[in-house]
């Protein structure tokens, strides 16, 4: 997240997702952005300014004409000039068709023909109501003029009809703020990257895998598209919500994920391997479930998996490989041979066993090393950040 010291203007309409507007000003203001919120008449009897006012800790703005002394200038031009960004969340049919129109009867819709920054419209309405013509050829001419309109879910709405219509989640819409945002510095370039666990069948029922949570490909994933990248995600089985990003590939086994990269490598600029693919499979996989039967001891035979980074190195025409390297001791040995090993560009150093490092942990602490074994020590940081810092050194690589 990207959103520190930066101008919302969070505009609220009259539908009953109003109710989560607030949840939204509270990430925000996590993030350390700074929220204002305007809201329609019809919004305030769904939701009172005051939470709103609380939650942000500024003036929150429903007239079209007040005489609040701290504002010099009229509300809707100051808004609009103040604002890096402004979002309608939840925005209703009409005022979607107000700003369509260029109607400004009220103090949104008249910052909406004063505005000069961009725009994101997050709808939320009744299915019959979002698919009516008028509302699609409204939201067709808001994006036609750059607006950003993000989509909807399908659930059981207020009205009790099961369709689409119901607004997106605050953490999406966060997320889509963010993004925005965005310096796009990775524009034009396609990244591979891959993120989790395999799982190893031995029968049915059971597996082999390992402890790795799919965070830090996730981050990777999510800054790289964020920053304008076309990011294809290969995941193993993970309990995390992707990303929003070109295209999602789910696998399970270390065969799937080397099928998956390799039909994708050709036409990628980065490969960057975050997964955490099992070695070995079990040899011979049962059909049936195994049954323990009167046995003391059993035996698992395994064989070999294909090393997905090591091929993609001998077969890399230009692209850049980024391999990651988790070690339970003489980290920075083991990590520098497998650059040379896997032929890679660079290669992400972690000591499992620190402390705030490694397997499910937010926070991790690594060493990058590149292919002229310059060793970069950093300093304990959040998942997120830490993909910026790979991303940066990534992109110096593709220059
Ligand atoms: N990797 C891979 N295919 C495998 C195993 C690992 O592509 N079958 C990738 C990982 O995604 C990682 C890098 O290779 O980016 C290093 O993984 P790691 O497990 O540390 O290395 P291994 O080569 O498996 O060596 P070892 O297990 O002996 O440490």
């Amino acid at each position: 997240m990207d959103l520190k010291d930066k101008k919302i203007v969070l505009g609220v309409t009259g539908g009953i997702a109003a109710y989560k507007a607030p949840g939204i000003c509270s990430l925000l203001r996590k993030a350390g952005a700074k929220v204002k919120v305007v809201m329609t008449q019809a919004a305030t009897e769904f939701i009172s300014p005051l939470t709103f006012r609380t939650m942000t800790d500024n003036l929150v703005y429903t007239e079209m004409f007040n005489d609040h002394p701290v504002v010099a200038e009229v509300d809707h031009i100051e808004l609009a000039k103040w604002a890096d960004i402004i979002v309608i969340a939840p925005a209703s049919g009409n005022t979607i068709a107000k700003i369509a129109y260029g109607i400004a009867d009220n103090l949104l819709t008249s910052m909406m023909l004063a505005y000069r920054c961009p725009v994101i419209i997050v709808p939320a309405m009744n299915t019959y109501m979002l698919n009516n013509p008028a509302t699609r050829q409204n939201l067709q001419t808001l994006r036609d003029r750059g607006m950003i309109v993000l989509g909807t879910h399908i659930d059981l709405l207020a009205c009790n009809d099961v369709g689409d219509g119901k607004m997106l989640e605050p953490y999406e819409i966060v997320d889509e703020i963010d993004t925005a945002l965005r310096v796009k510095d990775l524009a034009g370039k396609k990244f591979l990257i891959s993120a989790g666990p395999t799982i190893e069948a031995i029968d049915p029922v059971r597996y082999l895998t390992n402890h790795s949570s799919g965070k830090m490909g996730y981050e990777l994933a999510r800054e790289a598209y964020k920053r304008g990248a076309e990011v294809t995600l290969v995941s193993g089985p993970t309990a995390l919500q992707p990303p929003k990003v070109s295209k999602l590939i789910n696998i399970k086994s270390t065969q799937d994920l080397f099928d998956a990269v390799n039909e994708n490598f050709d036409q990628t600029d980065v490969l960057i391997m975050a997964a955490a693919p099992a070695d070995f499979k079990p040899k011979d996989k049962s059909s049936q479930k195994i049954k323990k039967e009167e046995k003391d001891e059993m035996t698992l035979n395994l064989a070999p998996n294909p090393d997905v980074l090591k091929t993609m190195g001998q077969k890399k025409k230009g692209q850049v490989l980024v391999g990651f390297a988790a070690e339970s001791e003489n980290e920075l040995v083991y990590g520098q041979k497998k650059i040379q090993k896997k032929n890679l560009d660079m290669i992400v150093i972690n000591n499992i066993t620190a402390k705030d490092a490694g397997f499910k942990t937010d926070t991790n602490k690594v060493f990058i090393v590149d292919r002229d074994l310059k060793v970069e020590d950093l300093k304990l940081m959040t998942k997120t950040d830490l993909a910026n810092v790979i991303l940066d050194r990534t992109l110096e690589k593709l220059k």
